[in-house]
């Protein structure tokens, strides 16, 4: 089956959240800060009519970057990316990331950022962004990277 990829509510990022991002957690823990915003989209990945991945972009404020760009520079984050198990490593990751690109080009968006599992960096290196500071400890997840790309 074909894999597509399209914009989802918030509601709906919630069944593959759980699944790969919240496991054993509660439901109400796979809400994520800014997830209603008109300037946030979510990007659904089906296999037919399953629902297999995941991705959240949010608007977000300047963050500092081991470059300086300059004051009009927009930003966005990447939060909620996942993947269900039994579709891991089918390239569904990777072209979730490039719809979402493709989408904030269209925006004018000049950066993407966010924290990356260190599990997930290489899948994001491969996809050409940069691990930049030091690890830092998230809660119940484990240690993270901050991760850009200028667009
Ligand atoms: C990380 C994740 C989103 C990647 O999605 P995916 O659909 O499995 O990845 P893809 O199949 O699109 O992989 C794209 C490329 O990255 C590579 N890759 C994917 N995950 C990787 C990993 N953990 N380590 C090394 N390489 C990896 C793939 O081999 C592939 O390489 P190729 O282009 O040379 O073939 C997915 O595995 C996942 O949901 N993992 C668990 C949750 C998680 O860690 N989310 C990220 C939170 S920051």
């Amino acid at each position: 089956m074909p894999i597509t990829i399209k914009e989802i509510t918030t509601l709906e990022t919630y069944s593959v959240r759980h699944a790969v991002l919240r496991v054993g957690r509660p439901l109400e823990e796979c809400a994520m800060d800014g997830d209603d915003l008109s300037t946030t989209f979510h990007l659904g990945a089906f296999d037919g009519d399953l629902h297999v991945g995941v991705a959240t972009f949010l608007k977000s404020e300047a963050v500092d970057l081991p470059i300086n760009f300059p004051a009009e520079t927009t930003y966005y984050q990447l939060r909620g990316m996942g993947v269900v198990a039994d579709h891991q490593g089918k390239g569904i990751g990777a072209d979730i990331v490039t719809q979402g690109i493709h989408r904030l080009k269209e925006l004018n968006i000049d950066i993407l950022w966010f924290n990356a599992r260190i599990k997930a960096v290489p899948f994001y290196e491969r996809l050409g962004f940069t691990s930049y500071g030091e690890p830092f400890e998230v809660k119940n997840i484990g240690t993270h990277y901050k991760m850009y790309a200028a667009l």
